[in-house]
């Protein structure tokens, strides 16, 4: 008697409220996302919110924290003698189609592919240049133009270059081949949402794209496999693995194939910064943004998340987004998470206003050495590449130095002849790429806390992040907020004859 009087009653109520979240366009009633981290995956993440978000969905909190006082992250510039230049991400392929997209939709203006003229590149062992193409004369402002544009741009005029084919042969198109192919199959992401999954795991999303394989196998397996010649891929593949990644050929096929599709044509970048990429997104989507708010502490208290921040702030948030490698991080989980082991490889940054020392290189003439010097994977070299940004003058020009190690005052000197200014930067670069790569999951607890950056052991790119946050946006959208919607769906079936009606108040 009792139960018969309650449970209709129940189903009623239950239908009652259900009704009111439907009336919000199924979404439940103040919910907030919180985000950390401001860089490309962050900001990503809040853009694909807001874009696939139905127009007439409830106001959804976004937060967004940041620990630094600007947003980027890893994209962000240094000033040397007065000219901004990129400190991190500096390059973006011409297929990278979300990056494009933002191009568009944030109205920034690009920094165009260089144009035909060759730069020099040199392959330095450490005595010697085993490789050094010819130096062309192009007049100062084009040079200006050209080398704005990062490292391996430069390299893209080089594959026209003679002296490239004589010594690398048609190990260059086998090379090429390798490179479009992943390039072909990574575009698969950017199908219509309606006929591309929601992709639970990394290894699901790599998998249905043909791109896992390429995780499982170094690099260097897989290019002798393509036909490589063991001097392309000792010279040239491992000139560009260390510019781009910090690291050698056994870096995972797909980290090495990502790097080597910055040996593709049509390399751009984002005029006065990368960085205002999420400055961008992070403007047009309508979010609550925290500079200088670290979150020391996520807990799940069940019905939402609470996060501490160093400001000795709570926040209260239904569904929480990591945006940053969590490798070197020692955010507090409640109750703890456990991913994989993953190492972080470190690359310092030096930019150097001065001029190099020929007599280092065993040169007569600061002319004679090289615009990009690249290295060979050799444990005593001191850098991975030493690449001129800007010709002030004969006697002058601005360097950026990569190296695995901080570049010791010293070891400058010998370097350079002269140096006015210097700027170092450490960064917690990109994964230490190895194969087989074991992924993290997206889903850090089986609820609602999500994790970006467990992609970035298939590749660190601006792009590979956006992509990554493009599929947890939607695995938001369908996890959280298409859950009351099942659930109505499920209510008005059972409640059907005895209260279904309600379901259309
Ligand atoms: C030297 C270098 C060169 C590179 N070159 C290229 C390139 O040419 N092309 C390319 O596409 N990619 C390049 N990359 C890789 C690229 O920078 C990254 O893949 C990409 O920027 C990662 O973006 P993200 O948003 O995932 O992470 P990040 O940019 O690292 O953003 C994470 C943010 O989270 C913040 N944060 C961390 N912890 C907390 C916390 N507890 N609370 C609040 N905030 C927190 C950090 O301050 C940071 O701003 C390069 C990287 C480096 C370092
Ligand atoms: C990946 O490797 C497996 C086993 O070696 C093979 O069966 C499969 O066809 C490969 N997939 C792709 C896309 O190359
Ligand atoms: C933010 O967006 C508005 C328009 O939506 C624009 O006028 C403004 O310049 C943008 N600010 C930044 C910093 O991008
Ligand atoms: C977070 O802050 C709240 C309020 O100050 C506090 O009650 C809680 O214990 C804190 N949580 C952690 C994990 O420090
Ligand atoms: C939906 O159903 C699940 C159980 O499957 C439950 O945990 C959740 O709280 C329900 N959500 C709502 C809004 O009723
Ligand atoms: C809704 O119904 C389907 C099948 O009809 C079931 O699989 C699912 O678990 C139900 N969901 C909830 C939240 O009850």
């Amino acid at each position: 008697m009792m139960m018969s009087l309650t449970l209709p009653f129940l189903l009623t109520f239950l239908a009652l409220s259900q009704a009111q979240s439907l009336s919000d366009d199924s979404l439940p009633p103040s919910s907030t996302v919180c985000i950390v981290g401001a860089g490309i995956g962050g900001s990503s993440v809040a853009h694909f919110l807001r874009k696939y978000s139905p127009e007439s969905a409830p106001a959804t909190d976004i937060r967004v924290f940041e620990r630094n006082g600007v947003v980027g992250g890893r994209m962000a510039t240094v000033t040397v003698a007065g000219e901004s230049f990129e400190a991190g991400a500096s390059i973006l392929h011409p297929k990278n189609l979300h990056t494009v997209d933002y191009v568009k939709i944030l109205n920034l203006k690009v920094n165009e592919p260089g144009g035909s003229d060759s730069l020099s590149l040199g392959i330095w062992d450490g005595n010697k240049f085993v490789f050094k193409t010819l130096t062309l004369s192009s007049n100062v402002p084009l040079i200006n133009k050209l080398l704005k544009l990062p490292f391996v741009d430069t390299i893209v005029s080089f594959f026209n270059s003679a002296r490239i084919f004589l010594r690398y042969g048609f190990s260059l198109f086998k090379m090429q081949n390798f490179v479009e192919n992943t390039v072909e199959r990574f575009l698969k992401y950017y199908e219509e949402p309606s006929s591309r999954p929601i992709f639970e795991t990394v290894d699901e999303m790599l998998q249905w794209a043909g791109l896992y394989n390429l995780t499982s196998r170094t690099l260097q397996d897989e290019l002798v496999d393509a036909g490589l010649s063991d001097l392309l891929i000792n010279e040239l593949v491992t000139v560009i693995t260390r510019i781009n990644y910090g690291q050698s050929v056994s870096m995972s096929g797909l980290g090495g194939a990502v790097s080597l599709a910055g040996s593709g044509a049509g390399l751009w970048s984002i005029q006065g910064g990368n960085w205002q990429m999420a400055a961008g997104l992070i403007n047009q989507s309508d979010v609550a943004l925290h500079l200088h708010e670290e979150i020391k502490s996520v807990a799940d208290l069940g019905d939402f998340y609470e996060l501490n921040s160093t400001k000795g702030n709570s926040y209260r948030c239904e569904v929480t987004v990591v945006a940053t490698p969590l490798d070197e991080l020692d955010i507090q989980f409640i109750p703890p998470i456990s991913i994989p082991e993953r190492k972080l490889q470190h690359t310092y940054t030096t930019f150097v206003r001065g001029l190099l020392n020929p007599e280092y290189f065993g040169l007569k003439a600061a002319t004679k050495i090289p615009d990009l010097v690249g290295t060979i994977e050799d444990p005593s070299l001191p850098f991975s590449c030493i690449a001129v940004l800007k010709k002030h003058n004969e006697k002058e020009s601005t360097y950026k130095l990569f190296s695995r190690q901080p570049m010791e005052d010293t070891l400058l000197d010998s370097i350079f002849s002269v140096r006015k200014e210097t700027i170092l930067i450490n960064w917690a670069a990109y994964p230490h790429y190895h194969a087989p790569e074991v992924f993290a999951p997206f889903i850090l607890d089986r609820r609602h806390l999500y994790y970006v950056n467990a992609f970035e052991n298939a590749a660190s790119t601006m792009e590979t992040s956006a992509v990554a946050a493009e599929n947890i946006a939607r695995l938001i959208l369908s996890r959280y907020f298409g859950k009351v919607s099942v659930n109505s769906s499920n209510l008005s079936a059972t409640s059907q004859g005895e209260g279904s009606t309600h379901l259309d108040l």
